[in-house]
């Protein structure tokens, strides 16, 4: 994610080398991701043994891809996690995400509070795996095979009260953990928000694991959001708290930048993020192109949400 505001004294944009002209760069150096470029990057960092024992889960044939799987050396080691650097290495600096305890919180409109250990919460769901698309707001892509379950039946677990409009969650916040978070002009902690009609639909998966194995750290363990429709950074990771409310939550890129970084971030290719266009999308690990779908290609998913929805910033 590329940002504008920052404190006088940070280092100002210009300064900083773009990131498709690193990878530019990189390929001339015969080093671009996939093929030989991965020994130029970092060596994935151990999956977690987290609940290892719920793994693989069967697969639902629903969902249905249209390209390759991404090399999973490489879904694990081109992260965004910005409590770890605002940079896409940050595989080894997450391993020191602490996953026991991991308490988490279910508040706001519900019938009543509850707290519980995210191992008891995850087994309390059937696990499933589904193939999804990724597609980043930067304009790269991949495709993971996520093992998790739908949010919806966690909302059920939940109870929401009638008044209950939003679903807001939360990540962890723990600066002796996550040295970005020690970046005191980000508005931590993480933050991301749905509607009950997108947290409710069939498509809004929580992942706690990826490629038949416990999601490693770097991906957001012990639980992420799935929002394949959305551009990835509506895709909250390490999530602590799901609080139901009926005012729209404020998110963290949407605090921080709210003219490029919507509430409602869904892909379109026709509509420019105010800096580079979102017509196409690098795929991570080969670096082919694909032109980019409207709703990241799951209009016949999603597409009625926003019926009659034309005033709101839909698209960005
Ligand atoms: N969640 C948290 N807590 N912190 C983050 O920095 N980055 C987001 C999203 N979730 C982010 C996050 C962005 S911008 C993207 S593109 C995806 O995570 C990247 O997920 P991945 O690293 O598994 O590919």
């Amino acid at each position: 994610m590329y940002v504008i505001k920052k404190p006088g004294w940070a280092m100002p944009e210009r300064s900083a080398t773009p990131e498709h002209l690193v990878v530019n760069r990189r390929h001339a150096m015969g080093l671009a991701a996939g093929g030989v470029a991965l020994a130029a990057l970092p060596k994935p960092a151990a999956a977690s043994d987290f609940l290892a024992e719920l793994y693989p889960a069967p697969r639902n044939e629903r969902f249905v891809l249209d390209r390759p799987l991404t090399d999973e050396s490489v879904a694990t080691s081109y992260n965004n996690f910005y409590e770890f650097g605002s940079h896409k290495q940050i595989a080894r600096a997450a391993q020191r995400l602490q996953l026991e305890p991991w308490e988490v919180v279910i508040d706001g409109l519900v019938e009543r509070e509850i707290r519980l250990d995210a191992a008891d919460l995850i087994r309390r769901f059937d696990l499933e795996e589904r193939l999804y698309r990724l597609r980043c707001v930067e304009a790269w892509a991949m495709a993971v095979p996520w093992t998790g379950f739908p949010l919806k039946d966690l909302v059920a677990f939940a109870k929401p009260l009638g008044g209950a409009k939003y679903l807001r969650m939360e990540t962890f916040l723990d600066p002796s953990m996550a040295p970005g978070q020690r970046q005191f002009w980000y508005p931590w902690p993480y933050v991301e928000g749905l509607t009950m009609a997108e947290a409710t639909n069939e498509l809004s998966f929580i992942a706690t694991g990826m490629y038949g194995r416990p999601i490693p750290r770097q991906n957001g363990a012990p639980l992420r959001l799935a929002v394949p429709w959305k551009y990835g950074f509506k895709s909250i990771k390490s999530i602590r708290r799901f609080t139901f409310t009926a005012e729209r939550p404020l998110s963290f890129w949407e605090e921080l930048q709210g003219s490029e970084y919507g509430f409602w971030a869904n892909v379109n290719p026709e509509v420019p993020h105010p800096r580079w266009s979102q017509a196409e999308e690098r795929m991570i690990g080969t670096d082919e192109m694909i032109p980019t779908q409207l709703f990241n290609g799951y209009g016949e998913f999603v597409a009625h949400l926003y019926e009659g929805m034309a005033d709101e910033r839909l698209f960005m």
